[in-house]
């Protein structure tokens, strides 16, 4: 566990799209919010639980805060870096790392108050991404442990966004039923449907289940001649409330490690982010694993966007379950017991 230094907390935004009690069990989280690459010598816009956000490079270390200048409310995204400071472009006020505001040209001389400071959130670069929490305080970020080993190539996956929740892509990351109908195109096929039945345990951080199965997790057009009896174990984890880590185990001892981590952008809009880590062709171009991800997403993001409601229905009685829903099942009722999912605030 990291800690993170806490500067400020984030209150319920005027406008927000999440019922009050939910946005505050999902402000405790740490969500990725930008690609660490994506962030060098400008700042970079992010929004997270409908909270807009300013993520930049100061002093060294990443900075992500409220994107606003509480002199007269401009955007901090709309300045520029000068140096280590951050500058407001309406009265050129530059803030330094922690946020401070450090010089007000208008008035050289003057004291500047300790309140004139920019809402600095805690932030944590880890996996090639920017990590943060609006409400949290240690830095509970889904372990990776594999992330930049020699062995393997990590990469991150095309950013993607979708008019979806967050909850619902979470759900059908989780789905083992739905290989042999969405992703035909890319690595599964219509005549192996069965749902062989699994278990489901309780971790200490969330879910875990051991998902055996014959869908080769092999792009269609690589085909490596795997025998069809192959049992392919997939190991899934959630951690809650919004991200889950698969395992696949591939032939020869071979691993594929993604995480998938989205950013709940408001209650209708996701951002995903994908740490991916794979042993078993390390002569892979990234591009090429990069493409095949993408398309996957895709077809997962064409049902996400499409599902009623939006919202992923935490009672259990409001929709249909069959035995392969055992572990979304589970998220459902983690979910509830975290609070969410409720539609009045005691
Ligand atoms: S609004 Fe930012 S300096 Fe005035
Ligand atoms: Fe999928």
């Amino acid at each position: 566990m990291d800690t993170a230094e806490t500067v400020s907390r984030a209150r319920y935004p005027a406008t927000c799209t999440f019922t009050e009690s939910d946005w505050n069990v999902l402000a405790e989280a740490w969500y990725p919010v930008a690609r660490s690459d994506d962030v060098t010598d400008k700042p970079v816009a992010a929004k997270l639980l409908d909270v807009e956000l300013v993520v930049y490079r100061s002093a060294g270390k990443v900075v992500v805060a409220r994107d606003l200048c509480i002199h007269r409310g401009t955007p901090m995204t709309m300045g520029w870096m000068d140096g280590d400071k951050i500058v407001c472009p309406y009265h050129g006020f530059s803030y330094a790392a922690d946020g401070q505001c450090v010089s007000i040209p208008a008035h050289p001389e003057a004291k500047i108050s300790p309140r004139l400071c920019l809402t600095v959130f805690p932030s944590v670069e880890r996996y090639g991404l920017i990590w943060t929490t609006l409400n949290g305080t240690n830095a509970h970020i889904p372990p990776l442990p594999v992330w930049n080993h020699p062995d393997y190539i990590s990469f991150i996956a095309p950013v993607l966004d979708m008019n979806g929740s967050a909850g619902r892509q979470v759900e059908g990351f989780l789905d083992v039923a739905h290989f042999a109908w969405v992703h035909t195109e890319s690595f599964a096929d219509r005549d192996n449907s069965f749902v062989p039945s699994y278990k489901v345990t309780r971790t200490q951080s969330g879910i875990h289940t051991d998902y055996i199965s014959t869908v080769s997790n092999y792009p269609h057009n690589s085909d490596p001649s795997t025998p069809a009896d192959f049992k392919w174990l997939r190991e899934y984890d959630v951690y809650p409330p919004l991200a889950a880590r698969l395992i696949v185990h591939f032939p020869d001892d071979k691993l594929l490690w993604i995480l998938n981590a989205p950013c709940p952008v408001s209650a209708r809009k996701t951002r995903l982010y994908c740490p991916i880590v794979q042993n078993f062709d390390k002569k892979l171009s990234v591009e090429d694993a990069c493409a095949f991800n993408l398309k996957i997403f895709n077809e997962d993001r064409e049902m996400v966007e499409n599902q009623k409601p939006e919202e992923l229905p935490l009672d259990l009685q409001a929709e249909a379950h069959i035995m392969a829903d055992k572990t979304s099942i589970a998220y459902r009722k983690l979910l509830k017991e975290m609070g969410l999912g409720k539609q009045y605030t005691s």
